[in-house]
């Protein structure tokens, strides 16, 4: 993972009938020149299941640097699998390699 300081993603949401118009990829710009201006690193997490927000971070050029077995539940009663990614601009100066751990 990227070294400190670190900004991270908690929230990313488009309200339903909102979607599929490039606003996601947007608010995500707009967060990642934010944290290169103050010269931190930027990197968030995602569920196995959210496939929209995969797609839509994979598109981007965000990368995938961990999956982590989480210790709460999914909708299916198992323990989450957690994606990181971290952003373009991140990679590219840190050169993240990718892992597994459970
Ligand atoms: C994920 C989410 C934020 C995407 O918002 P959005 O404004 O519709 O996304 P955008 O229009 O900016 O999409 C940009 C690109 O992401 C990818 N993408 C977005 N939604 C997708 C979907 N449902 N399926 C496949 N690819 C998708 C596409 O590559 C898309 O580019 P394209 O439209 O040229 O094909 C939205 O679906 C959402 O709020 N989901 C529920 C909450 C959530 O899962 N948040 C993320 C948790 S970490």
């Amino acid at each position: 993972m990227p070294a400190a300081p670190v900004a991270s993603i908690t929230r990313l949401f488009v309200t339903p009938r909102r979607r599929g118009r490039g606003q996601a990829a947007q608010l995500l710009e707009a967060a990642c020149e934010e944290v290169a201006n103050r010269g931190m690193s930027l990197m968030l997490d995602v569920s196995d299941d959210g496939y929209a927000a995969i797609a839509l971070y994979e598109s981007l050029g965000w990368r995938r640097v961990v999956t982590i077995r989480a210790d709460w539940l999914n909708a299916a009663g198992e323990r989450a699998l957690v994606h990181y990614y971290v952003s373009p601009e991140t990679a590219r100066k840190t050169g993240c390699a990718a892992g597994l751990y459970e």
